[in-house]
């Protein structure tokens, strides 16, 4: 069985084969290993050196690279912001659905109509998992924001009154898995509170936090490879064909 990871750099690194998976949106570089009999791709989603901001990630060329080697389940590991106070920087948060704030291409399909159901919008199997796994995480609804900036205060207050934390990542990272068939869910790590529940937000703070917490993240996501289950019992791979016009 094949499983993708997407990790934020620095969060996340994996040891193993340097390989290059090619798709139509631009070649992806991806480190292949084998754990638990499984064998593993990850993708670093901001590239080898962090380069690419949220708005320049390659997220068509990450996911069709995980279509193509065969990942049949794929988990987004990223940094969120707090819009909730009893949702602590240092939690784990793992997302039950989103809303869409950004302005980008979120489908492979220009040419097809295909309208993929986003009722349920991360795979239940793999998020059970990784919920049965963490049993401390906060689940609720992810904002998704366009970056590369922080939000404003007035933003924030008027979108946690749509949703629980908020980040750049998630879309259309989520979108684009449905719309290949692939199993995918978001895992977070609450990397600080969002603008107006703190009094200033630096980028020095987020990345201290995630180096803190990746012990824990890596903890997660290896027993979760170890326990998502090889045969497919959810509809995620139908997706695209029960989604045609
Ligand atoms: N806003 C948007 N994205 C983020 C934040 C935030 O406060 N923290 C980590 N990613």
């Amino acid at each position: 069985m094949k499983i993708g990871i997407i990790g934020g750099t620095g969060f996340y690194e994996m040891e193993g084969e340097e390989i290059e998976i090619e798709t139509k949106y631009g070649n992806v570089t991806a480190i292949h290993l084998k754990k638990w009999q499984r064998d593993i791709f990850f993708i670093a989603r901001h590239g080898k050196a962090h380069a690419k901001p949220a708005h320049m990630v390659n997220y068509h060329a990450n996911i069709m690279a995980m279509k193509n080697i065969g990942a049949s389940a794929v988990m987004g590991i990223s940094t969120v912001g707090s819009m909730k106070k009893n949702i602590r920087p240092g939690s784990i948060f793992i997302p039950s659905d989103f809303i869409d704030f950004t302005k980008r291409k979120t489908t492979f399909y220009d040419d097809v109509a295909i309208h993929v159901d986003l009722s349920q919008p991360f795979c239940p199997v793999v998020r059970g998992v990784l919920l049965g796994i963490a049993k401390n995480a906060k689940e609720g609804i992810y904002v998704a924001t366009e970056g590369p900036r922080l939000e404003t205060k007035a933003e924030i207050a008027m979108l946690k009154k749509f949703g629980d934390v908020v980040g750049m990542t998630l879309v259309p990272e989520a979108v684009l898995a449905r719309e290949a068939g692939i199993c995918y869910a978001s895992l977070c790590l609450v990397s600080n509170y969002a603008a107006g529940l703190q009094e200033r937000l630096s980028i020095e703070e987020i990345k201290e936090m995630y180096r803190k917490r990746k012990p824990i993240i890596e903890k997660i996501v290896n027993e979760a490879i170890k326990k998502i289950p090889a045969r497919r019992k959810c509809r995620c791979k139908y997706a695209p064909i029960e989604g045609k016009l």
